[in-house]
């Protein structure tokens, strides 16, 4: 059986919005054509600043939205290119979502014990008390306690309901979990048991991780690849060692300058991004990333720079470019 789970080719999702009554609508071009694979019991961490479309990513593999265009494949079947009812049914359980606020995602009306049956309800053929074994082992299995199970959402502290969230995604057996900045809204301490909770998780059922992101002292425990983002596109896409060790897209070095090492003997240098992210409704010609580039040249205000292999990852960036030229010459 192939590692692979899912494989993802050039999406794009874009919208139209609406500019007032006599102009066109505008495109916004949220994603705009990324390429990976998810593989049995990896993680591949997606970062990038807000709004550089990493939700957007999330609702396409979830299919809670399809692709403009690009393609989509879970387990071997195509999500895109006019997919039946049935299969598009059948994929769905396959890649579930843990979102960063569990407030929004647990119904505060429903005891914990219902959510959890929930999903169970509405694809399997359980019986009542079937579903109910399993959603109990499963609220042990997440290290909350059985009495939780009668509990409602309001009684539990951040860090439970995201375990509860944890498990609900749980209950079909999905070989995908898209963890949607998990902790970020969690205090660090707290943060650090979700995450162990999750790599133990991820190792009992041998799952793939898409874990988003903002935060790269996060992504250096969990990540065996990275994505990172720039206005829709991947701009550096490489293994966890080659990022941290020899990341070469200048956006990708401003962003681990940013962020705090736990080597003290590690002098790193101090890179201050200027300006912010532009809009994506329109974006700059040339590499959408000039306008707050250190090394931006002529060729990068006219010529949009490729995804291209440089050494062991793959980077989109012409001034990257010329030093590998160099070296080869
Ligand atoms: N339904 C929609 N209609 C129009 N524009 C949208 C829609 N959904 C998202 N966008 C736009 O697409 C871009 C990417 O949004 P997205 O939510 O994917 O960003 P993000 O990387 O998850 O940001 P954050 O870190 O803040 O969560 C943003 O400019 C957003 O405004
Ligand atoms: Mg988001």
């Amino acid at each position: 059986m192939s590692d692979i789970v899912l494989t993802a080719r050039n999406l794009t999702r874009h919208y139209e919005v609406p500019r007032g009554m006599l102009r066109k609508p505008a495109t916004l071009k949220a994603l705009d054509g990324v390429s990976f694979t998810l593989e049995r019991g990896k993680t591949l961490a997606v970062v990038g600043e807000s709004g550089c479309g990493k939700s957007t990513l999330a609702r396409l593999l979830t299919m809670i939205e399809l692709p403009s265009s690009g393609s989509l494949n879970i387990a071997g079947e195509e999500v895109t290119g006019g997919a039946s009812k049935e299969v598009l049914q059948k994929l769905r359980p396959k890649v579930q979502i843990v979102f960063q606020n569990p407030y929004g995602s647990l119904n505060p009306r429903h005891r914990i014990g219902f959510a959890l049956e929930e999903p169970l309800l509405i694809n399997t053929k359980l019986s009542a008390a079937e579903r109910r074994d399993k959603a109990q082992a499963m609220v042990e299995s997440v290290g909350l306690r059985p009495e939780h199970y009668d509990r409602y959402p309001h009684m539990f502290s951040g860090g439970q309901r995201q375990r509860i969230a944890i498990a609900r995604a749980l209950m079909l057996d999905p070989d995908v979990l898209v963890l949607d900045e998990p902790v970020s809204a969690l205090d660090v301490s707290i943060q650090a048991q979700v995450l162990n909770l999750l790599a133990s998780i991820q190792d009992k059922h041998k799952l793939a991780y898409l874990f988003i992101s903002h935060d790269l002292s996060v992504v250096r425990h969990i990540a065996d690849e990275v994505i990172v983002m720039y206005l829709g596109r991947a701009v550096e896409q490489a293994a966890r060692a080659e990022i941290f060790a020899n990341a070469r897209h200048p956006y990708t070095r401003a962003l681990l300058s940013a962020t705090p090492v736990p080597d003290p003997s590690f002098r790193k240098e101090r890179i201050v991004l200027k300006g912010e992210l532009p809009s994506p409704l329109n974006p700059p010609t040339g590499c959408a990333f000039n306008p707050r580039c250190p090394r931006v040249f002529d060729r990068c205000m006219t010529q949009r720079p490729e995804l291209l292999p440089a050494g062991k990852a793959m980077i989109a960036c012409h001034a990257v470019e010329l030093d590998q030229e160099k070296q080869v010459a």
